[in-house]
């Protein structure tokens, strides 16, 4: 039985039941295995664009006997994946601008999908203002607590255009929206790290670090605005 960080279970939870799954950067293909050994995906292809990952999954599959229902496919994001093949795409353990990259090159590919599942390690709002920009609607906001780090969760689907305000690009519309009991944490830590970033550009005099001071100035104003309303609405 495969016992799956609390990460990967959020990521599972996501995916409707009977989809057919692209697990991209899958690494150890635990993912794919445990969609399908539970009855949650009908199929998973796992891709992956490194040699060692790619054998690692393959090795994963044949230990939980799981070659009829998932295939492993080296290859760079979804440019190894058909038109129409699966229904959702996971795209989890990246940086967030990777993330939009891979959508950004297969775009006959994104538009045959139903759900998008994404769990980026930093940039966030690059997938969130991609997403936001392309008519795709997020569904879905998590985030995890797990080996001393903060893991967001992003999913999204198909619909009208929305835009969202910059807060709702940095910070997640429904995690502001359903004041995540972690998104104050987060805040401080995003803060904190913000702070630390102008104490360094405090050193430089030129003016890259300038527009890069007034920019981080903006932000962390923003943040701390975001985490007064939030505890002002726990009063
Ligand atoms: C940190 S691991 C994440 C593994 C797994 N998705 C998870 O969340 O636990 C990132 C994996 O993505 C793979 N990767 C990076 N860029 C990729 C790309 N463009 N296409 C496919 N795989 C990629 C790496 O080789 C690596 O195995």
């Amino acid at each position: 039985m495969l016992n799956l960080s609390q990460r990967l279970l959020t990521l599972a939870r996501l995916v409707p039941q009977g989809s057919r799954v692209a697990d991209i950067g899958t690494d150890h293909a635990f993912l794919p295995c445990y969609l399908v050994k539970e009855g949650i995906a009908s199929f998973v292809i796992g891709v992956d664009v490194h040699e060692g990952p790619y054998q690692a999954a393959c090795r994963t599959v044949e230990a939980y006997k799981a070659k009829e229902q998932v295939e492993i496919r080296r290859g760079d994001g979804l440019t190894v994946i058909e038109p129409g093949e699966v229904d959702v795409v996971i795209i989890a353990g990246m940086g967030g601008s990777t993330s939009r990259d891979i959508l950004e090159i297969s775009p006959q590919v994104v538009e045959t999908l139903k759900k998008m599942i994404f769990q980026p390690m930093n940039g966030a709002d690059a997938v969130r203002r991609w997403l936001s920009e392309h008519s795709w609607v997020i569904t879905g906001e998590d985030i995890i607590y797990e080996d001393k780090r903060f893991f967001v969760v992003v999913a999204a689907e198909k619909g009208e255009k929305t835009p969202l305000t910059e807060e709702e690009i940095q910070y997640g519309p429904l995690l502001i929206k359903n004041r995540h009991p972690l998104l104050r944490e987060v805040l401080q830590k995003d803060i904190e790290a913000m702070q630390e970033i102008l104490r360094q550009l405090a050193k430089s005099q030129n003016q890259e670090s300038k527009v890069k001071v007034h920019e981080f100035t903006r932000r962390i104003q923003m943040a701390k605005g975001l985490q007064e309303w939030l505890f002002a609405a726990k009063q």
